[in-house]
This record gives C-alpha cells, sequence and structure tokens, in this order.
C-alpha cells in the first residue's frame, strides 16, 4: 500500500469507480456497446467523438443505443460514457409558430429555439385522481364530425381510414379552426416526404394558424430513432402546456409510421418479432402515449390534451393490427372510406363506422338536442337507398325518407379551409330537423346553405337564444336567401 501523504484534513483515501463503455458496432442508427453494466433504459449516452444516443436495449453484455445525433467519426472501438440523464427536450411558448425536429432543433431556417423549461419525453400518465370528465366540445369546423362524432376537450379521437381519404385534411382543418379558441395545437408529422410535410405547414400558415402552433417533424428519411420519439416529443410539448392550465389539440400524423419505426428499431435490436413483425409491446408503445391526453381537474389547473391520431388502413381493413389496437385505445374513431371519396362525398366519412364514445357529454346542450336523431335518420337513409337500388317500389313515406337522407348526404357535404363555426353548426342542423330545406332541390343545397351559414355567422341569435327565436331568424334569412 502506497504512503499516505496527508496534505490536509479534507483528504479521503478511496476508489472512484468509473464505467469506460465501447462500441463494438454502428449500423442503421444503432449503436451496440459493451462495458456499461450500470447504464438504465432511456438514458443518454454521449460517444468521445460528440454522438449522442439513447439507452433503448439492455444486455447481458451488450446494450443497444438508438443514436440521436451521428458524427462521421462514429465507428466500433470507440470510448463512451453514460450520463445518468433521462432525454428532455425543450418546451413551452417559444416553439409556438415553429417547426422543430423530435430534440428541438430548427428546422425552418430560423435561429435554435431558446427553452427556459423542460419537459421528459416520457412521463407517467396523470392519476385517475387528477383528472376530470369530459363535458366541454372541441369544435373541429366539420359540419359531420362536430354533429354527429362530437369531440370533446381531453379525449382520444382516432382518425381512420385509407390512404389519401382525407384523414390530414380534417387534423389541419381541425388545427385551423381552433383560431381565436385559445387552444395551442401540436402537429407531430411522422414519416412523411418532404413535401406534404411543406403542404402542411403552407396551409396551417397562410390560415394563420402556425402562430399557436408547434410542428414536430421527423421526416421519412430520418433517423428511425427520431420517428420514434417524434410523438413523444409533440405529448411533451402539449403536457407542458396541459399542466399549465392550457387546452392544447395535438394531432399525430400518422401512427401507421410510428409503429412502422418502432417495428425497424425493434428488428434491428432484434427483439423478436410477433404479429405482422411487431414486437410485443407494441400496444404498450401506443397506450402509453394517448394515456397521457386528458383534461385535468380544477384542483390540477383544468389544462386539457385533446389527442386526434392518424391511422392508416389498407383496404378498408379496421381489422389490421395497429388499427385495431389503436381503436381500443381510443375514445372514438372518424373512420374515412376510399368509396365515398370516390364518389366526390367529402368529407369522405363513413357515419356508420364512426363513433365518437364520450364527446355526446361534451356538445352544447342546443346543437346536441338539434342533432338528435340525425345521425339514425342517416344511417336509417343508407340502408333505405341500397335496398332501393333493386328497383323496389317504395310507398310514398319511403320515398320522402330518401329525398330528405339525399337532402342531408349534400348538406354534410364541406370543402377544406372552410370551418363551421358553432352558431352556424346549430344553424344548419335546425334548418335541416324543421324541414325547411326540403323545398330545395338536392344539387342547390349546398350552395343555400353556404349563404345561410355566412348570414348566421354574420347577424345569427346566440347559441343559447331559444329554438323558436332560432327557427323565426333562420326562416326569414332562408326567405331572403332563396328569393
Ligand atoms: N373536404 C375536402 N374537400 C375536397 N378535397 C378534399 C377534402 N378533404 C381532403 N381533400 C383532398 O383529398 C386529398 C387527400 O387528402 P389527405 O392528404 O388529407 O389524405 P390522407 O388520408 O391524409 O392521405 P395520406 O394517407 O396519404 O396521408 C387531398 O388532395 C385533399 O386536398
Ligand atoms: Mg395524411
Amino acid at each position: 500500500m502506497p504512503d499516505r501523504v496527508t496534505t490536509g484534513s479534507d483528504y479521503r483515501f478511496g476508489l472512484r469507480l468509473a464505467e469506460r463503455g465501447i462500441v463494438v458496432g454502428v449500423s442503421d442508427g444503432i449503436a451496440w456497446i459493451r462495458g456499461l453494466p450500470t447504464a438504465r433504459l432511456d438514458e443518454l449516452i454521449a460517444c468521445e467523438d460528440g454522438s449522442t444516443g439513447l439507452v433503448f436495449q439492455l444486455g447481458r453484455e451488450v446494450i443497444g443505443a438508438i443514436i440521436l445525433s451521428q458524427t462521421h467519426a462514429l465507428t466500433a472501438g470507440m470510448a463512451v460514457r453514460h450520463s445518468g440523464r433521462r432525454l428532455e427536450i425543450g418546451v413551452g411558448d417559444v416553439l409556438l409558430g415553429r417547426v422543430v425536429d423530435p430534440l428541438g432543433a430548427p428546422l425552418d431556417g430560423m435561429p435554435q429555439p431558446v427553452f427556459d423549461a423542460f419537459g421528459a419525453l416520457e412521463t407517467a400518465a396523470p392519476g385517475i385522481m387528477e383528472r376530470d370528465f369530459v363535458s366541454a366540445p372541441l369544435y373541429t369546423g366539420c359540419k359531420v364530425v362536430d354533429a354527429l362524432i362530437p369531440v370533446g376537450k381531453g379525449q382520444r379521437q382516432l382518425i381512420i381510414g385509407d390512404d389519401g381519404t382525407g384523414k390530414s385534411a380534417l387534423a389541419l382543418d381541425t388545427i385551423i379552426n381552433q383560431r381565436g379558441r385559445n387552444v395551442l395545437c401540436v402537429l407531430v408529422l411522422v414519416g412523411q416526404t418532404r413535401s406534404s410535410v411543406a403542404g402542411a405547414i403552407e396551409a396551417l400558415q397562410k390560415a394563420g394558424a402556425l402562430e399557436y402552433t408547434a410542428v414536430i417533424v421527423a421526416e421519412a428519411n430520418a433517423l428511425p430513432g427520431f420517428r420514434y420519439l417524434a410523438p413523444f416529443a409533440g405529448c411533451a410539448i402539449a403536457e407542458h402546456w396541459m399542466r399549465h392550465g392550457r387546452d392544447t389539440l395535438v394531432v399525430y400524423d400518422d401512427l401507421t409510421r410510428h409503429a412502422q419505426a418502432y417495428r425497424e428499431l425493434s428488428l434491428l435490436l432484434h427483439r423478436p418479432p410477433g404479429r405482422e413483425a411487431f414486437p410485443g409491446d407494441i400496444f404498450y408503445l401506443h397506450s402509453r402515449l394517448l394515456e397521457r391526453s386528458t383534461i385535468l381537474s380544477a384542483a390540477c389547473g383544468g389544462g386539457s390534451m385533446t389527442a386526434l391520431p392518424i391511422v392508416e388502413t389498407e383496404q378498408g381493413e379496421i381489422a389490421a393490427y395497429i388499427p385495431t389496437n389503436l381503436i381500443s385505445i381510443t375514445d372514438g374513431q372518424i373512420y374515412f372510406d376510399s368509396r365515398l371519396f370516390a364518389a366526390g362525398i367529402f368529407p369522405a366519412i363513413d357515419v356508420g363506422r364512426s363513433v365518437s364514445r364520450i364527446g355526446g357529454n361534451a356538445q352544447h346542450p342546443a346543437i346536441k338536442a338539434a342533432a338528435g336523431r340525425i345521425r339514425l335518420d342517416y344511417l336509417q337513409f343508407l340502408e333505405l337507398e341500397l335496398f332501393a337500388r333493386f328497383g323496389t317500389r317504395l310507398e310514398a313515406e319511403a320515398e320522402q325518407r330518401l329525398r330528405r337522407g339525399r337532402l342531408l348526404r349534400e348538406a354534410l357535404k364541406q370543402d377544406r379551409f372552410a370551418p363551421v363555426p358553432e352558431r352556424a353548426q346549430l344553424a344548419w342542423l335546425l334548418a335541416y330537423s324543421a324541414q325547411m330545406l326540403d323545398a330545395l332541390a338536392p344539387a342547390k343545397v349546398p350552395a343555400v346553405l353556404a349563404s345561410l351559414l355566412k348570414e348566421v355567422d354574420a347577424r345569427g341569435p346566440a347559441l343559447d337564444a331559444s329554438r323558436d327565436a332560432w327557427l323565426a331568424a333562420l326562416r326569414e334569412m332562408l326567405a331572403g336567401i332563396v328569393a
């Protein structure tokens, strides 16, 4: 034992342990590391060349990490340290109007945002005592949704359908409709092409919606780790606002590609593949993401996070693995049908297969009362129409139902970027159910309705006005328009 040279009373003799890991392999966004026995899951690691990663897989000797940043020098044999820190990302109002990657680096050509708050990418969802019931509406501005498949603040509503049927369009319109409603939005774009990313951002910008929106992008050619992290980053950003009592809306576009990124990572990390080659914990992945969306009780600030996850189906197959998982996690789904889309019915929402399990409680009483039977009437009409296609002779009453059904279908049509405010929603619902539109030819309905809604928006009664006051006002306006 060496002689102890005491230089002062603060001298302590002892061993200092440091782990020194070595990179043993690098491939496709993954690094394999040996020699870090105390590394933990989700811990940040740093290589000597400056590359960083996140511990993702623990093995007896070798651990797997997803690479977050990579220099050209990263190669086997390099020393690695672990940090003891979990990954946190910058959150807060500086992200409004910005387009960033999942780690907060700017993608919009503007300077790096300076964060004063950070949030963990993965946290536990709020407990049951912290939550409140969904009771306030979140208006999408889409007639079909707000009337028949309403969404409440804090709800998780799945948008599901084949590719190119208008899923993203509905989500973007919903963000645009939050203008002036004090809802902060987060748009997460996972695995999309650069052109569709640019299209979405441009649409928001044109509508003046970017100023209350943060956009998180992990393009199709980003590292799989980034595509995997993006929804969690978006969730952490919204969570920060929710914890500060704000209402937020998060769009995950889309979770099919997120699941694929996770599958890619899992296969690269040699996890055993299960159904459709997805790892067994894919359900847990999406449930822990979506469980974080909720409405907090007044005692916890009363903030909310409404989630609109999007999932793509193939040829309308909603029984595929990822769609069924997501249907069971969410509080309802809006189903887009490619056949309706092909028939020119926009938005191509199949009302029969769509449902909102809790949104009805959040609907404004007047809108709820006016929308009451419409869903059922519409579904009966669709059935009747199918039946009538066989050339059956129908009774006068059935003919009348068909006529009204066709009228309703016309009334439900809506263009993109034309959100319908809630008073106008009530107006068309009342006009339809009080049979004020019956005298019109179906083809004329969209134009008449458009003028009516414009007028209601300008000088209609308040949402809380009595039904009679509404009907009188609508009659007078309609008479003016048709004349
Ligand atoms: N209400 C609408 N009226 C007219 N056109 C619409 C409407 N909604 C969507 N579209 C058009 O349909 C096309 C597909 O829409 P969108 O990109 O939103 O579909 P998607 O389901 O998100 O597709 P993908 O699966 O490729 O992401 C777009 O060209 C869009 O402009
Ligand atoms: Mg899309």
